[in-house]
């Protein structure tokens, strides 16, 4: 008797886990927009980022417009946003399917850590292309660089429609985010539930204003079902 309950229990916690892990990796639709957070590196320019993200360098100046003086330079060690439209994907999660021809020496690594500054990573980028893992690949090839998005929670606010994918860095902190983005902790604790954020690495979705300085409200579409990633 004691045994067929502990058996019952433990079949209802198996429940309990793994249902909200199915409802979030999947989706029935995306939104017109999300920005990426893209940390400057040193070395890098505005060509080279204009190239990753497909997007001409002025429109990525009009984004950043109290960041980026002008089309000539960026400065390092700063981050910049990209906006980009956010898809759902094969039904089953949030992102984008950026296109980039590679150069020599280009490697999944190079790719994911210093072309597109960690907003994918090198398992992401496999998911993707058939390349070989161990050798360069082949100048001008194309690949699928799969940027993840989020277009919001109506669970946690009606308030946010417009998010930052956001790769952790060794220096942020979940203070330092609040801080820098001037949202309150439990605002960017409940769109990432479970997340380190003094882990150094991995994708973070925070509500970001639009161009003009406003918070977007979720898009309609979304009050009624929810679907996020
Ligand atoms: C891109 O970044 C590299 C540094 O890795 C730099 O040498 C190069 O000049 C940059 N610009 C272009 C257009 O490749
Ligand atoms: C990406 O992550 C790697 C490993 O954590 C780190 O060495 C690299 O500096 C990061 N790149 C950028 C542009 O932040
Ligand atoms: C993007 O989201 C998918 C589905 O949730 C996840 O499996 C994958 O690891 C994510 N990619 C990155 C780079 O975080
Ligand atoms: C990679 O290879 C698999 C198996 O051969 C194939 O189904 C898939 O379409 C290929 N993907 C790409 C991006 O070429
Ligand atoms: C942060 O929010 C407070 C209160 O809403 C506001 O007074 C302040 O101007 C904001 N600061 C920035 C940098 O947006
Ligand atoms: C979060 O990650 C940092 C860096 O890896 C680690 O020092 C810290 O103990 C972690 N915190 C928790 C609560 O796991
Ligand atoms: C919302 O969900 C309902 C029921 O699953 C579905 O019929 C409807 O098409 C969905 N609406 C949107 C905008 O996806």
């Amino acid at each position: 008797m004691e045994r067929r309950l502990w058996a019952g229990l433990s079949f209802l916690s198996a429940l309990l886990v793994s249902a909200p892990l199915t409802v979030e990796s999947s989706c029935s639709k995306g939104c017109d927009s999300a920005l990426a957070s893209y940390y400057v590196w040193e070395g890098t320019d505005l060509t080279n980022i204009s190239r990753a993200f497909n997007m001409e360098i002025s429109k990525i100046v009009t984004y950043n417009q109290d960041k980026i003086p002008n089309v000539n330079s960026v400065q390092w060690g700063i981050r910049i946003n990209i906006p980009f439209p956010c898809d759902c994907i094969e039904g089953s999660f949030l992102g984008h399917k950026f296109t980039y021809q590679a150069r020599t020496g280009d490697t999944y690594d190079r790719i994911a850590t210093e072309w597109y500054s960690n907003l994918t990573t090198v398992s992401w980028l496999q998911r993707f292309n058939n390349y070989s893992a161990t050798t360069a690949i082949p100048v001008n090839s194309p690949l699928t660089v799969t940027v993840n998005c989020s277009c919001g929670d109506a669970a946690v606010s009606k308030d946010y429609g417009l998010f930052l994918t956001y790769p952790l860095r060794e220096e942020n902190s979940l203070e330092s985010i609040a801080a820098s983005t001037n949202l309150s902790i439990r605002w960017i604790q409940s769109y990432n539930p479970g997340v380190n954020f003094s882990q150094g690495s991995g994708l973070i979705y925070i509500p970001a204003e639009d161009s003009n300085g406003n918070y977007p409200a979720l898009t309609s579409r979304y009050l009624a079902n929810r679907s996020v990633c």
